[in-house]
């Protein structure tokens, strides 16, 4: 069973008291690499009998994991990370049912879900920080964190990232899935269909380099973002031909200080895809003042009329 499919049967089964003990160890791992007990008794105001019955049974849905040592500690596991984020969002009322995989891979798990209005969404939570154990030693040099708070912490700032670029880019008409809502690692945004660049064939290629140039554009002049990982992995094209950008974590503001060397990055790679794939061929530097604003028109690609911002 993957995290989520233990989260969502844990979903059903959690009581109150068991929520309160996972939301103790969840604050307390900022101070401890293996929560003790006595701290999570404190922390969560139960009876220390009350506590134990509770960290049996968390332990047993695969929700936090054990530590024997000179103590015995506690800490989440990414289920127990992706429960709390998924109570959250059905008590706001975001989430009423969940459905299958639409992504499984390496820095995130993408899902689809029902909104209590019946919309389809997409639900993405981020897993980051699986990092070698020279990187976790080097992160807990300077933060004090556990190895275990590195997920946890880098999973986090990832999902609030991807959130506020999603919403930046949405509200200056990038086309990108529409931000609902974000809890802790877990981000809800509209479902999107599509396939993504890198699997298609386009029998008109040029229309959808056009349409890629013009996205990036808008985020760059309207939204004053810079995707900075774009390729043909995260364009995906619509049914209809049109595009999407999607997978933001790492964005940069245009005042960042290697902003135009990865707005460059980002456009190469787009150009060298659709000269590899189509034998589309344009003007690398036509096509970078073009998203940066400083010309209306790349030749060889059409705009359709009052396209440019
Ligand atoms: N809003 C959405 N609607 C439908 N499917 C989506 C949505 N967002 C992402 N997906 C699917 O999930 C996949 C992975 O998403 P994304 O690129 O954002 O994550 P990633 O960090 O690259 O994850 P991975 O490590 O799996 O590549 C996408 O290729 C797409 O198939
Ligand atoms: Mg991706």
């Amino acid at each position: 069973m993957s995290a989520v499919e233990v989260a969502v049967a844990a979903l059903r089964a959690v009581e109150p008291e068991d929520l309160r003990v996972l939301r103790a160890i969840e604050a307390l791992m900022a101070r401890y690499e293996h929560v003790p007990v006595e701290a999570v008794v404190r922390a969560s105001g139960l009876h220390p009998r009350e506590v134990s019955y509770r960290l049996d049974r968390l332990h047993e849905m695969g929700l936090i994991r054990r530590w024997i040592g000179p103590y015995v500690g506690y800490v989440l596991r990414v289920a127990g990370h992706d429960l709390l984020a998924l109570n959250a969002l059905v008590k706001a009322g975001i989430l009423e049912a969940f459905g299958k995989p639409l992504g499984v891979g390496k820095e995130a798990d993408v899902y689809d879900a029902l909104m209590p209005s019946g919309r389809r969404v997409a639900v993405k939570f981020h897993r980051l920080g699986r990092v070698s154990f020279r990187q976790t030693k080097r992160v807990r040099g300077y933060t004090g964190e556990g190895v275990w708070a590195d997920w946890y912490i880098r999973s986090r700032s990832a999902a609030k990232r991807e959130f506020k670029a999603l919403r930046l880019a949405f509200s200056s008409s990038v086309s990108v899935p529409e931000p609902i809502a974000r809890n802790r690692h877990v981000i809800v945004m509209g479902m999107i269909e599509g396939a993504e660049l890198a699997d298609v064939e386009l029998l008109d290629p040029e229309p959808v380099l056009a349409d890629v140039l013009l996205n990036v554009r808008k985020a760059y002049v309207g939204a004053g973002i810079i995707h900075a990982d774009l390729s043909e992995f995260n364009i995906i094209i619509r049914p209809d031909g049109s595009v999407l950008i999607i997978d933001w974590p790492q964005f940069v503001y245009k005042d960042h200080p290697n902003a135009l060397e990865l707005l460059r990055r980002d456009v190469l790679n787009v150009l060298k895809f659709f000269r590899r794939r189509f034998s589309v061929v344009v003007g690398e530097d036509s096509a970078l003042s073009f998203v940066m604003g400083l010309r209306d028109d790349v030749p060889g690609l059409y705009f359709g009329g009052s396209s440019t911002t």
